[in-house]
C-alpha cells in the first residue's frame, strides 16, 4: 500500500498534547524520513478554554474543534493520539476511535490500567493497533521492551520506582531531614507535584502503573484492585533516621513478584538496603528492576514525568503505527493473559518488618512485647530503645522482625495496641531485602 501521508488526530491540547503537537510540526522532515512519507496533523479536539493556550494562537485555527462529531468524522485521519488524562471522557474518545478503525496512541495509565484488556481485544477486532509506551515510565522505554525484548523471559520479579513525586519527596526527607509536610511543599514549589498530589502521595499513581507492567510481565490480568497499596503520608524523619541506622533507606516501591503461578501486586513504602541500585534513584527519576529467568536483573531509568520526555514515547508510538500502515500491517497488539495464575492475597505475603513503638519505661515492657510477636510465631532479629523521656516515663521502641506472614504480624500489630504498656504503634514499614549493586 502507497499512502501520500499519515494523517493524525489529537485529542487534547494539555501540556503533553501541546508538546505532541510541536514535536509533530517541528520534526516534520525528520519524521516523514523516518516513515516514509509526511505525517499531517489535520484535526485536534480541544476544550472552549484551550483556546487561550499560547500553544493555539500559533496553529492555524481550522485546525481546532470542540465537536467530537466533527473530531470523529473528520476524513483523512489514521491514527488518534490521546492526552487528555483521566478515565473519562478519556476511555469512551479510544473505545470511538478504535472502533472507527484509527490506530490509537495514548499516554494515560488510568485507562490502560483499567480497561487495556478490553481495548486491546477491541483494537485486534478492528486490525489497529493500540499503543501506550507513555503510559508508564513517561520517557524511557518500558512497555515496547516487555513486549519485544524482554519476551523469551518468564519474568519473575518487578522492583520499580514509577512515581516521581513521591521519590523526590522522600528523597528530600532522607537527604534534607525534611519532614513530610516541607517537602511536599517544596515538589509543589519547583512544579513537581501536582495541584492536587493526592493520587501520587497515595500510591493510586504507582498502582496503576504496576498493574501494567504486571499484566505485560506475567501475561496475566492485573487489575488496579488487585494492587495491595499505601501510600507515603506516614512516613516521618524518625523512620529514615532508624532506616539509616539499621543499613537501609526508605523508597515507594512498586513490587511485583511470580512464584508457582501465584502473583504479588502491591505498592507501599519499603526498607531497601542503601547499597542497592534502587536506594541510589533520586528525586523526580524513576527506575524498574526486572528479573527473568534467561536475562537475570535488567534496570531501566529515566525521566517518568514531564512534557518533553512523554513527547519523546508519544512520537515513537505514533512512528512505530504510521511505519505498520505503510507497510499494510494491521493490528499487533498483544497483551496475552495466559490463564492459571492466580493474585496473591496480602495476608500471605511473607516479608521482613520495621515496627517503631511508644510504650512506658518500665521494667518488664520488652519481655511483654517480645511474647506478642512469639506467640504469632514472629522470629525478632534486632530490637532497640533508642531514646526515652523521663518526664513522661515513655520509650520509643525500634523492632525489626526476621521475615514473617503479613496475617501474622497484622495481628501482632493489633495485640500490641492492646497492651497496657503500649502508647501507639507509631509505624511499621515492611523490609525488601533486594540485592545490593
Ligand atoms: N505524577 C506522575 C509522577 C507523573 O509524579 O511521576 C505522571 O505519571
Amino acid at each position: 500500500m502507497s499512502k501520500k501521508d499519515i494523517g493524525i488526530g489529537l485529542l487534547g491540547l494539555g501540556v503533553v498534547a501541546g508538546q505532541v503537537a510541536r514535536v509533530l510540526t517541528d520534526k516534520a522532515d525528520e519524521l516523514a524520513e523516518k516513515v516514509g512519507c509526511p505525517l499531517v496533523l489535520r484535526k485536534i479536539k480541544i476544550l472552549p478554554q484551550d483556546l487561550a493556550r499560547p500553544q493555539a494562537k500559533k496553529m492555524p485555527a481550522q485546525l481546532f474543534t470542540t465537536d467530537d462529531d466533527e473530531f470523529f468524522r473528520e476524513p483523512g485521519i489514521d491514527i488518534i493520539i490521546e492526552a487528555i488524562g483521566g478515565e473519562r471522557p478519556a476511555f469512551d474518545y479510544l473505545k470511538r476511535a478504535i472502533a472507527g478503525g484509527k490506530h490509537v496512541v495514548t499516554s494515560n495509565k488510568e485507562v490502560i490500567a483499567k480497561h487495556g484488556f478490553e481495548l486491546l481485544a477491541l483494537a485486534r477486532k478492528n486490525n489497529v493497533g493500540l499503543q501506550y509506551e507513555a503510559s508508564v515510565g513517561a520517557g524511557f522505554p518500558l512497555i515496547a521492551p516487555f513486549k519485544h525484548d524482554l519476551i523469551a523471559n518468564t519474568v519473575t520479579g518487578i522492583f520499580a520506582i514509577i512515581n516521581g513525586t513521591t521519590n523526590y519527596i522522600l528523597t528530600m526527607m532522607a537527604k534534607e531531614g525534611m519532614d513530610f509536610a516541607a517537602a511536599l511543599k517544596q515538589a509543589q514549589k519547583l512544579g513537581y507535584a501536582e495541584g492536587n498530589p493526592e493520587n501520587d502521595i497515595n500510591g493510586i499513581d504507582s498502582m496503576y502503573k504496576l498493574a501494567i507492567l504486571a499484566s505485560l510481565g506475567f501475561q496475566t490480568q492485573v487489575r488496579p484492585q488487585d494492587v495491595y497499596t499505601e501510600g507515603i503520608s506516614r512516613l516521618s524523619p524518625r523512620d529514615f533516621r532508624y532506616a539509616r541506622e539499621f543499613g537501609f533507606t526508605i523508597k515507594l516501591l512498586a513490587i511485583g513478584k511470580l512464584q508457582d503461578n501465584s502473583v504479588e501486586a502491591r505498592v507501599h513504602p519499603v526498607f531497601i538496603p542503601e547499597d542497592s541500585i534502587l536506594a541510589k534513584v533520586e528525586g523526580v527519576y524513576n527506575a524498574v528492576q526486572v528479573e527473568g529467568d534467561l536475562m537475570g536483573k535488567v534496570m531501566f531509568m529515566g525521566q517518568g514525568a514531564g512534557a518533553l520526555a512523554t513527547s519523546s514515547s508519544v512520537i515513537a508510538d505514533v512512528v512505530s503505527s504510521a511505519r505498520k500502515i505503510v507497510l499494510g500491517i494491521g493490528s499487533l497488539s498483544t497483551w496475552k493473559a495466559i490463564s492459571g495464575k492466580t493474585i496473591k492475597p496480602m495476608d500471605d505475603i511473607e516479608t521482613q518488618y520495621y515496627i517503631r513503638l511508644a510504650a512506658k519505661d518500665r521494667p518488664g515492657v520488652l519481655a511483654q512485647i517480645a511474647t506478642v510477636f512469639g506467640n504469632n510465631k514472629i522470629s525478632i532479629s534486632s530490637a532497640i530503645q533508642p531514646e526515652s523521656d523521663e518526664q513522661t516515663k515513655t520509650a520509643e521502641i525500634v523492632i525489626m522482625t526476621h521475615p514473617a506472614k503479613e496475617k501474622a504480624m497484622q495481628k501482632a500489630l493489633r495485640e500490641l495496641e492492646k497492651l497496657e504498656v503500649v502508647k501507639e504503634i507509631s509505624n511499621f514499614i515492611r523490609v525488601e531485602d533486594i540485592e545490593g549493586g
